[in-house]
């Protein structure tokens, strides 16, 4: 678009007549030209004219605002200013920590009129929290079982809302911060950490159930879509009066990401011929960076799936409210694909028959 830019340190800048400006600038780094290479410094100095100068500085958080940010538990951008929960529609001013609200320029560069609006809204998002007191607790948070915890805190580590903390009793989930995403389930080693209504035990008996109608000889697929984007795209698709594979079903997960490797594996061995894991598409997730999580390990565990002979069973894929001709696509693409590779080796059905042969 025939922009120059150029990186440079003005040292001055002088009325030249006519109401034009001269700047006068000393070289900053390597760079001696301009992108387009039209101006070059020349011993490191240069001096241009220009009609109009517009001075806009760089704006760095406060060094103690990290401090606050990591004792309060909230994440932090790559610039290091707290992050907001869903800025644009949902949750502008609400920080990932329940409770925890930010306003101005504590979240980055912000005009004078953003920043008094951000205030009264988090000024307003707060009151109801303080005239009722204590929040109750929310309807999914997790709980940790401190005679199953082995201490790893790995669940400290991955929460991302700072709900969990080693005490004096083992590692602890507080229900006033938790907002049950159900990452510290997925990563601890020994299932301490559990979801509360959403366990391991309460999803594979939602699984069990929700298959008893579908004919036998038609693959088990299984979308477990995350709660807030992936299941709601499969409304969707209801509602264009789009239809998948009358052999799909779908339970609905909290983050994509609560989903752990051994709980895949006991689904596989109950009879689930394919799974397609939904989680919010890139930048979207309500539980920051769970649905990279989720693609991550599901990544992970394709070695294994592939030399238990399950390649191609399992998907994950990044499904937001509006994909949902892209989730019925998978669902029947994922449907073609288990017909042509049969039985899954792991299940029921071939279990009994290497038992049969056994014998
Ligand atoms: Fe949807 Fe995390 S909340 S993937």
């Amino acid at each position: 678009m025939g922009i120059e830019f150029l990186q440079g340190d003005i040292q001055s800048i002088q009325e030249s007549g006519e109401g034009s400006l001269t700047l006068h600038l000393s070289q900053l780094g390597e760079q001696t030209t301009s992108s387009m290479g039209e101006f070059v410094f020349e011993n490191g100095s240069l001096s241009l004219d220009a009609d109009l100068v517009v001075l806009a500085s760089a704006q760095t958080p406060k060094e103690r605002s990290g401090d606050l940010a990591e004792e309060l538990g909230v994440t932090a951008d790559r610039y290091g200013f707290p992050m907001e929960n869903q800025p644009r529609m949902f949750r502008p001013t609400e920080s990932f920590v329940d409770r925890v609200y930010m306003a101005g320029s504590a979240s980055g560069p912000k005009v004078v009129q953003q920043s008094v609006e951000q205030g009264k809204a988090a000024a307003m998002n707060a009151l109801p929290h303080m005239l009722r007191g204590e929040k109750h607790p929310p309807k999914y948070s997790s709980r940790i079982d401190t005679g199953v915890c082995i201490g790893c805190r790995m669940c400290e580590s991955v929460c991302p809302h700072g709900a969990i903390r080693k005490t004096e009793e083992g590692m602890v989930s507080d229900p006033g911060f938790c907002q049950g995403c159900g990452l510290c389930a997925a990563a601890c080693p020994v299932h301490a950490a559990q979801i509360g209504n959403f366990s391991d035990r309460q999803i594979l008996e939602q699984t069990d159930r929700a298959f008893s109608g579908v004919n036998p000889g038609d693959p088990r697929i299984l979308g477990l879509l995350c709660y807030w984007c992936s299941y709601c795209s499969a409304d969707m698709a209801s509602q264009h009066g789009l239809t998948a594979p009358a052999n799909f079903r779908s339970i609905r997960i909290r983050c994509s990401s609560s989903v752990n490797s051994g709980l895949i594996m006991e689904m596989f061995r109950r009879g689930v011929e394919g799974i397609i894991i939904g989680g919010c598409p890139p930048n979207s997730c309500h539980h920051i960076h769970g649905n990279y999580l989720a693609d991550k390990r599901v990544s992970l565990f394709s070695h294994l799936m592939h030399q238990l002979g399950l390649e191609g069973r399992l998907v994950f894929d990044y499904i937001g409210v509006p994909h949902y001709q892209r989730l019925i696509d998978m669902v029947k693409s994922m449907d073609q694909r288990l017909r042509q590779l049969g039985p899954s080796p792991v299940g029921p059905h071939r279990r009994r028959e290497r038992e049969l042969s056994a014998t």
